[in-house]
């Protein structure tokens, strides 16, 4: 039987689109390489915080079926690739789920089909690597089958825009490839942005994400020196974002986490400097500087303390909140991790809380989770937000405390210090 589309990859990315696709009343089929988690999909059960286990029970009342056996790939009309592209040990691109889904997709191409990469990757990627992969099959790009890049813009947590009102852009291998990806796409996204190719489409999103990071440095570093002359950055920034064009807001914080901007910057870099042999110097500095955030919230905790008379060594530091971003459950990359190893290397009592987290894994028995937020607040001789979920009664609890180290710039309890 024939499908409108198989979905390759059914994490924070697959699963949405897969969602949006079945809701626009396609056919669709998502294959992953994990068994236990097509069955438990198949079994109505979600596993990423966007998408309920109503979401997912709706999804398969409306036709769609999580597979592991690659042959159903063929009966699409429509593949989207959606695995992950993680680092490599050495810093670089890990293209090892991208080559190891495009094989399988290239054993199951059928003539006329269409084939979109959606994976955050380097420039050239589709052309140089996918492209290849798939003609392995025999069949030609452009001819045979249709090839595009189209990134995927998913923000984790955002309750305005989705996979349906999130404009996408589509970069196809020829003009008649991008027509047939816009197409498609628009069968259930509203706005469809067409570049001149697929290396467009692909620095596009590497352009937006690398934007947001070197913006991000820009605000952390200027903290360092603003806490140093006495000057408030938040208050400064509020007032700069009152001007209408020309500024946008970006805020200092104790590192960068999440998926994307921690990663991808470095893709691009790396494509700079293999392909080109100088570096991207915006990206390198940005990244120095983001990095050593939590170093430098720790060493100004390490003044706090001091202050008061107490060494690191043997003090309680209580860390709230340890997600990435405020009100998800998502760990991903979080600067609460490198902030909590600089804390017990220097001998703190590390204890954490988080409304989302029960476990933390990162930390093992070095952090463990205060049940009772308001008691561990009281006690521990310190206390870090380093987060700021929306459950987090700040100034009360600040005025609960000994010592609150607020980085994210909210509290405005006079005893607190800020970032
Ligand atoms: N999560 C985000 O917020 C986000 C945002 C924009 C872009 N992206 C990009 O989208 C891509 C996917 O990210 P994600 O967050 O969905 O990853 P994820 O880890 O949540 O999910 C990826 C899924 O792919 C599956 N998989 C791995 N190898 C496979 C293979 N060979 N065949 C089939 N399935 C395979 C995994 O089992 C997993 O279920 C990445 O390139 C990422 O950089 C992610």
């Amino acid at each position: 039987m024939t499908v409108d589309v198989a979905i390759i990859g059914l994490g924070y990315v697959g699963l949405p689109l897969a969602q949006a696709a079945t809701r626009a009343g396609m056919s669709v089929i998502g294959f992953d390489v994990k068994p236990a988690l097509v069955a438990s999909l198949n079994a109505g059960r979600s596993h990423i915080d966007d998408l309920s286990d109503a979401a997912v029970a709706e999804m398969i009342g409306h036709g769609f079926r999580a597979t592991a056996d690659e042959s159903d790939i063929a009966s699409a009309k429509t593949t989207v690739i959606c695995v992950p592209t993680p680092l490599s040990q050495d810093g670089g691109p890990d293209l090892g789920a991208v080559t190891a889904a495009t094989a399988a997709v290239g054993r199951q191409l059928q003539p006329g089909m269409l084939v979109v990469l959606e994976s955050t990757t380097y420039p050239g990627t589709t052309d140089e690597v996918v492209r290849p992969l798939l003609e392995k099959s025999g069949l030609v790009a452009g001819t045979d089958f249709h090839l595009a890049f189209s990134p995927e813009r998913i923000d984790p947590g955002n309750e305005k825009f989705g996979a349906h009102n999130t404009p996408k852009v589509v970069g196809g291998h020829t003009p008649a490839c991008t027509a047939r990806a816009a197409e498609f796409y628009g069968r259930f996204i509203e706005t469809v942005v067409t570049t001149k190719g697929t290396r467009e489409a692909e620095t596009a999103k590497l352009l937006e994400n690398t934007y947001r990071h070197i913006n991000i440095a820009l605000v952390n570093e200027m903290a360092r020196f603003c806490h140093q002359l006495g000057i408030d950055l938040w208050d400064a920034i509020r007032a700069a974002s009152s001007k209408p064009f020309g500024f946008q807001a970006f805020y200092p914080g104790p590192g960068v986490g999440g998926h994307c901007i921690p990663i991808d910057p470095n893709y691009l870099s790396h494509n700079v400097r293999t392909k080109l042999g100088y570096p991207f110097r915006f990206v390198e500095l940005a990244e120095e500087i983001n990095a050593t955030m939590p170093a430098y919230v720790t060493h100004r905790a390490q003044n706090i303390l001091n202050e008061g008379g107490l060494p690191m060594n043997g003090s309680r530091v209580l860390l709230l909140g340890v997600t990435y971003k405020p009100n998800i459950a998502d760990q991903r990359e979080s600067p609460a991790v490198p902030l909590a190893r600089e804390f017990v290397s220097l001998g703190a009592k590390v204890m954490f809380h988080d409304p989302y987290v029960t476990e933390w894994t990162a930390l093992g028995e070095n952090a463990l989770r205060a049940d009772d937020l308001e008691a561990a607040v009281a006690e521990a001789d310190l206390v870090v937000l380093v987060q700021n979920h929306s459950t987090y009664s700040v100034d009360h609890l600040a005025s609960l405390s000994k010592r609150f180290f607020d980085t994210r710039g909210v509290v405005t309890h006079p005893g607190a210090y800020r970032l």
